[in-house]
């Protein structure tokens, strides 16, 4: 198969490479043209690359219909990159936009690529550079047909979803599946990385109690998520890069205790939660992931305040010795509820948008090559598909004492002033979906006091209001 692909970026290049060693004819173009010799010069041997110079010859070039990955920046450069190739292009050609769009824009670059004959894939692509090589997650949405002619390629450069390693067996697929119409695609794909916002938060915060309250070196904490990455229940990739960065050293220092304190966004999380918003799902705990992003980048600030000293609890109220233990479990039961508000995400946003999206078939090319991938996805694959083991195994892991010890750990946080958004954001998403009752009775008196906003009733059908102050 022929695949012309815009963007030499680190991504672009991967994905092209990627391409070309599962036999694809690849054609490059960049618009420096420099770049696009240095690529050649370096990767030409690995397969057929093929350099082009301008966005006519890429399409004289590819046979029809033309298939096009545009791997450019997210929002303007891709508009850019739209107008200047459509020219050049023809009725049933395939634009595949693998980059971080939203989604809402996908589908209006859709529709009006549809108008022209042209369809567009919006594609997340998830697994960073190595990932782009060597394997990544792909989450493609758009015309049906589109995405068939792309399918053979695209199957074979996906990275393989660990399926195989289901303890019912199976052979094994890869984590590359229609997704569904219109922008799904990109819609997954932020969604992905709103949980992902959200799971980095939550390893920070394990990091912040276990540094300031345990008192664990670089080296301990090494050690410690080596371990904790190795296990069946915390097994993923970020728990993985997290070891080696405690342990990485530069001229004899860690470079972690280099790093300013201050997180960077491109805004992905944030669009998650405004979407979540926009759906009525409650996320808070990547909310609260990119709150603490915010407030993280606030560093002159910080400092200036950083004299108020808390009024805390001042004796031990946990022995130092259990703090790894009780913090695995508050790390995980956070992380189970994180995915839990993810997946929910799926579910609404998919019936809301009539999709017919398979969220289980989300959960499980998220299993591999992507930035979230981790065994819990296996039971949430399972849970998605029916299984009800599956849902039983992740609410029984939110039970027994690994609940009290989450618990222990957020009550720790409020006891000894260290800020923990996200473990407390998840603990709180989870009592309040196992809360029968609520006091939002309350806040609907109020509503009605103040703004006769009515109110419904347990025992009795109907919208009432009250003259609260007679
Ligand atoms: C991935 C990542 C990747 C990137 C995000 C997040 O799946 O490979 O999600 O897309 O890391 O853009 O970036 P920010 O943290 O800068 O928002």
């Amino acid at each position: 198969m022929q695949l012309g692909l815009i963007g030499l970026g680190t991504m672009g290049a991967n994905l092209a490479r990627n391409a070309a060693r599962n036999g694809a004819d690849v054609f490059v173009f960049n618009r420096t043209s420099e770049k696009t010799d240095a690529f050649i010069k370096d990767y030409a041997k690995e397969g057929s690359l093929e350099a082009v110079y301008s966005l006519a010859g890429l399409c004289k070039t590819l046979k029809s219909p033309r298939v096009i990955i545009l791997m450019v920046k997210a929002g303007d450069a891709v508009n850019a990159c739209i107008s200047e190739v459509l020219p050049h292009l023809s009725k049933g050609d395939i634009l595949i936009d693998g980059g971080n769009s939203h989604y809402r824009h996908t589908e209006r670059r859709q529709e009006e690529l549809e108008q022209k004959g042209i369809h567009l894939l919006g594609m997340g692509i998830s697994g960073g550079e190595v990932g782009a090589l060597e394997g990544p997650s792909m989450m493609p949405g758009g015309d049906k047909s589109a995405y068939e002619k792309i399918e053979p390629l695209f199957i074979k450069m996906a990275a393989d979803d660990g399926s195989a390693s289901l303890t019912t067996g199976g052979a094994g697929g890869k984590c590359f599946t229609y997704v569904g119409p219109g922008g799904s695609g990109h819609y997954v794909k932020m969604v992905h990385n709103g949980i992902e916002y959200g799971i980095m938060q939550l390893i920070a915060e394990a990091y912040h109690v276990l540094k300031v309250e345990g008192g664990l070196s670089n080296e301990d904490l090494g050690k410690i998520f080596a371990e904790w990455s190795a296990s069946d229940d915390l097994r993923s990739f970020l728990m993985e890069i997290t070891a080696k960065v405690f342990k990485k050293k530069e001229s004899g220092k860690f470079v972690l205790d280099q790093i300013k304190d201050a997180a960077g966004q491109k805004g992905t999380g944030k669009w998650t939660t405004d979407a979540a918003m926009e759906y009525g799902v409650a996320v808070p705990t990547i909310t609260a992931a990119v709150d603490a992003r915010i407030m993280s980048s606030t560093k002159e600030f910080r400092v200036m305040r950083s004299g108020i000293a808390p009024v805390s609890v001042e004796e031990d109220s946990l022995p130092k010795e259990v703090l790894p233990d009780i913090v695995r479990s508050a790390l995980e039961l956070s992380i189970i509820n994180t995915y839990a508000q993810g997946m929910q995400m799926l579910s609404v946003a998919n019936a809301k948008e009539d999709w017919q999206m398979q969220t289980s078939e989300v959960a499980r090319i998220w299993r591999g090559g992507c930035i979230i991938r981790s065994a819990i996805l296996e039971h949430y694959q399972k849970a998605f598909e029916g299984d009800k083991a599956a849902s039983e195994h992740l609410r029984e892991r939110c039970s027994g004492d690994r609940q009290l010890e989450w618990r222990h750990v957020v009550a720790l946080g409020a006891e000894r002033g260290i800020p923990l958004p996200a473990m407390s954001a998840s603990l709180s998403y989870y009592d309040s979906y196992r809360s029968a009752w609520l006091p939002q009775n309350l806040v609907q008196a109020q509503r009605d006091f103040f703004g006769a906003h009515g109110y419904e009733k347990l025992d009795e059908e109907g919208n009432f209001h009250t003259n609260w102050n007679l």
